[in-house]
């Protein structure tokens, strides 16, 4: 099923929350929990000590600590590039924290080429992360970096 795509109006509130304030990443968890449809967890990993620990979410209890290059997060983390996974059951090493989870989208948050960790957004539906998600969450990780980085 086609999403709308409901980046402009994520952008645009996130701008909002974000303004003259720093610690806003729990508020930025919740508003793309809000705009994005089709999801069953979404979030932060911010790398502490040389690994990825869980930040701000929406969903379930999920994998505390990971590491780099291990499962979507730790792959795109180290790779430092966007990742889309239309099947998590095809990924070699994808890390199951909830069952239902059948796709994954993981985008580095990096300031000047800098590792500061990744956004997680999980979906219940195959396939269901997009170019048009891509472009999206990576202008929403540019957004929290320049804001809040
Ligand atoms: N599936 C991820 C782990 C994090 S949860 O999806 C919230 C992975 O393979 O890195």
């Amino acid at each position: 099923m086609a999403h709308p795509a409901p980046y402009d109006d994520l952008l645009s509130d996130l701008r909002g929350l974000f303004a003259g304030e720093r610690d806003a990443i729990a508020n930025a968890a919740a508003a793309i929990w809000q705009h994005v449809p089709g999801l069953n967890w979404a979030g932060f990993y911010l790398l502490r000590d040389g690994g990825l620990v869980v930040g701000p979410f929406q969903g379930r209890p999920a994998c505390a600590r990971i590491a780099l290059g291990a499962g979507v997060c730790g792959t795109a983390a180290a790779r430092r590039q966007t990742l889309v996974v239309p099947d998590v059951r095809a990924f070699p090493g994808h890390i199951a924290c909830d069952a239902r989870s059948r796709s994954e989208i993981v985008t580095p948050l990096l300031r000047d080429g800098a590792l500061l960790g990744v956004l997680d957004l999980d979906s219940p539906q195959l396939g269901r992360f997009t170019p048009t998600d891509q472009a999206g969450l990576e202008a929403v990780a540019a957004c929290w970096v320049a804001a809040c980085g």
